[in-house]
């Protein structure tokens, strides 16, 4: 039996029950406009496959919209118009599938290194019809590097520590890039304390975000930061 469940709601079936699909929240009209029936299908996928597979737990399931999707979507209003983005450790693919679907002028690639979860990201992409590429692999890994190509944001959400995050995002990050991370207002405040331990790692401009603020309960706190050094075309980016 899921917590917090609404006999009004929805179901899917998970095989051996049903678990019931969030309805979709009024604000999810304006925040993904045309795609929002692809944000309530993907929903349904979290709260059917998703739980069937282990990937979300099913006590998350009345709290997908609040805690995982619009949180994700967040993102939204701080990555920059027609960015190449890849979305590390992107799990049951958050927050890069709400980003990506609020935002569809976005290049999305999901980055993954659990066999399961590349699975359930290559079915959400196939049931979404949806152009984003997913790649099985560690973000430190030189192949997934060299798969990935150009990137202007690398996002992230509860992957690791800041400082492990960069140091396994260093090969995608080329200098004028910029790091996204998803953290909540709680690890949002131990981000003056890493500034050095980021700077020395090759990052600049580090600094907190509030986002969504006009969403409500999904509002969080990101972490921004940019790739220092010499961009390829020659032009200072540090
Ligand atoms: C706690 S989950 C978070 C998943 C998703 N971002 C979310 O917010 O729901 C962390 C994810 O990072 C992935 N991961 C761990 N190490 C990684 C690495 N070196 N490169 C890329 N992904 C990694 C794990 O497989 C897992 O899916």
């Amino acid at each position: 039996m899921i917590d917090g469940e609404d006999p009004a709601e929805e179901t899917t079936s998970t095989g051996d029950q049903d678990v019931a699909v969030p309805e979709v929240p009024a604000l999810a009209a304006s925040l993904f406009g045309p795609a929002v029936d692809q944000v309530g299908r993907y929903v349904a996928m979290l709260a059917g496959d998703g739980v069937v597979r282990g990937l979300i737990g099913p006590r998350e399931v009345p709290r997908l919209w609040d805690r995982h999707v619009l949180n994700s979507a967040a993102l939204a209003e701080v990555v920059p118009q027609g960015s190449r983005v890849v979305d590390v450790g992107s799990g049951a693919g958050l927050p890069g599938v709400p980003l990506a679907l609020a935002r569809p002028d976005l290049t999305l690639t999901l980055v993954e290194p659990m066999a399961r979860r590349v699975e359930f990201l290559q079915d959400v992409v196939t049931e979404l019809g949806a152009p984003w590429r997913v790649i099985r692999g560690r973000a430190e890994e030189r192949s997934v590097v060299r798969a990935v190509g150009s990137v202007d944001v690398v996002t992230a959400r509860a992957v690791a520590p800041l400082p492990r995050l960069v140091g396994w995002c260093r090969g995608l990050l080329a200098p004028g890039a910029q790091l996204i991370a998803l953290v909540g207002a709680r690890a949002a405040a131990e981000v003056p304390g890493l500034v050095p331990e980021l700077e020395a790692a090759g990052m600049r401009d580090v600094h907190t975000r509030a986002v969504g603020v006009e969403l409500g309960a999904a509002a969080t706190t990101v972490v921004l930061m940019t790739r220092a050094g010499t961009s390829r075309s020659g032009r200072s980016a540090g």
